[in-house]
């Protein structure tokens, strides 16, 4: 519960990613015909049934002895898209084969290993559903090789301060000097997949994103587990929109959280992604909490844009929306 609930430092940003929403206010609009709400979209050209999908987060099993497998069937009994993560506690494969139809599609995080050759080996970057349980062999060697090794003694200092968390030493095979400009061009050469970048946090990065001809952003500070005082996405959205509106017109641009799911999609998002909420439903209630889930986040979509005046998600614009610079008081977040 700690590994899913937890924040970086203060947890400033992690409680900001909230109390943000709370800075923007509708404009709704009213005598419009509404009986019939459409809240399904695309995302990256595929089918959601709503404009909000699963975001990556590590370790389902954690919560639950099924693990991811839960969020996959969830997911497609469903009709929305889970992102699975590089550091899922399922493999690739296992998650795939969850899947309620073979259409159901998944979308993939990818934590780059530092390697390029290494990164380019991957099976999972070409074709992730078609991956063999390699990962699991390669972690069964590496505790094996682990094993085997001789005991170095580390140093009090390292002893007591563990920096990695519970994702531990996967942390050190990942690329810690990816660029726009290599990185990118590297990826679209040995996939044919969409590319999104995870964890843009401004609208500069943004921009460099849209120049590097990615197919979309996802606005996201980790859900408040890396920086600290990074902004809350929906701010860097909203500044996005009044900066540098021309990006979202090279790319499609999603971002984290909830509630106000409205309030991003006027501002231009394409969908939500959402993730602790996935994890606790799994923890609690397996995959008919998954499925409980979404069935009230579409309940409360659609009353949501109802009550706004719009049938469907392109109706949803950035005049409905307004920024007030005061915040307003919360009686519980
Ligand atoms: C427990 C947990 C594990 C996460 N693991 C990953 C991960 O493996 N890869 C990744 O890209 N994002 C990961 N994230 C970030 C989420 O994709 C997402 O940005 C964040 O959870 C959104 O905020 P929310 O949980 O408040 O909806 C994780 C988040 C949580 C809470």
């Amino acid at each position: 519960m700690s590994y899913y609930a937890s924040g970086a430092d203060d947890e400033l940003t992690k409680r900001e990613n909230g109390t943000a929403f709370s800075r923007f206010f509708f404009h709704p609009r009213v005598m419009r015909p509404i009986s019939k709400v459409d809240p399904s979209t695309t995302i990256l050209g595929i089918q959601s049934s709503l404009p909000i999908f699963v975001s990556a987060a590590g370790l389902a099993k954690l919560g639950h002895p099924l693990g991811e497998a839960n969020i996959t069937r969830g997911a497609g009994r469903t009709g929305i898209i889970q992102m699975v993560s590089s550091a899922s506690s399922l493999s690739v494969t296992q998650i795939a084969e969850a899947r309620v139809s073979p259409s159901q599609p998944l979308f993939f995080q990818l934590y780059k290993h530092k390697d390029n050759k290494i990164a380019e080996g991957r099976r999972d970057v070409r074709a992730p559903f078609e991956l063999e349980d390699q990962d699991a062999r390669r972690s069964r060697i590496a505790r094996k090789a682990a094993q085997d090794m001789p005991q170095v003694e580390e140093d009090a200092e390292d002893k007591s301060v563990n920096m990695d968390g519970t994702i531990g030493n996967s942390l050190h095979s990942m690329d810690t000097d990816m660029t726009f400009k290599e990185t990118v061009p590297w990826l679209r050469s040995v996939t044919k997949l969409p590319i999104v970048i995870k964890g843009v946090q401004c609208v500069a990065d943004a921009v460099l994103a849209a120049e590097a001809g990615v197919d979309g952003i996802l606005l996201s500070n980790h859900g408040g587990r890396q920086l600290d005082y990074s902004l809350p996405p929906l701010e860097v959205l909203y500044r996005i929109r009044k900066q540098r509106p021309d990006v979202f017109d090279k790319l499609e641009g999603n971002l984290h959280r909830r509630w106000n799911v409205l309030k991003a999609l006027c501002l231009g998002a394409t969908a939500v992604g959402l993730g602790r909420v996935f994890m606790y439903a799994n923890s609690a209630y397996g995959e008919a909490g998954v499925v409980q889930a979404v069935r009230i986040m579409q309940r409360e979509i659609t009353l949501g844009m109802r009550l706004l005046g719009v049938t469907s998600v392109k109706e949803m614009v950035p005049e409905m929306v307004e920024r007030v610079d005061w915040q307003p008081t919360l009686a519980r977040l």
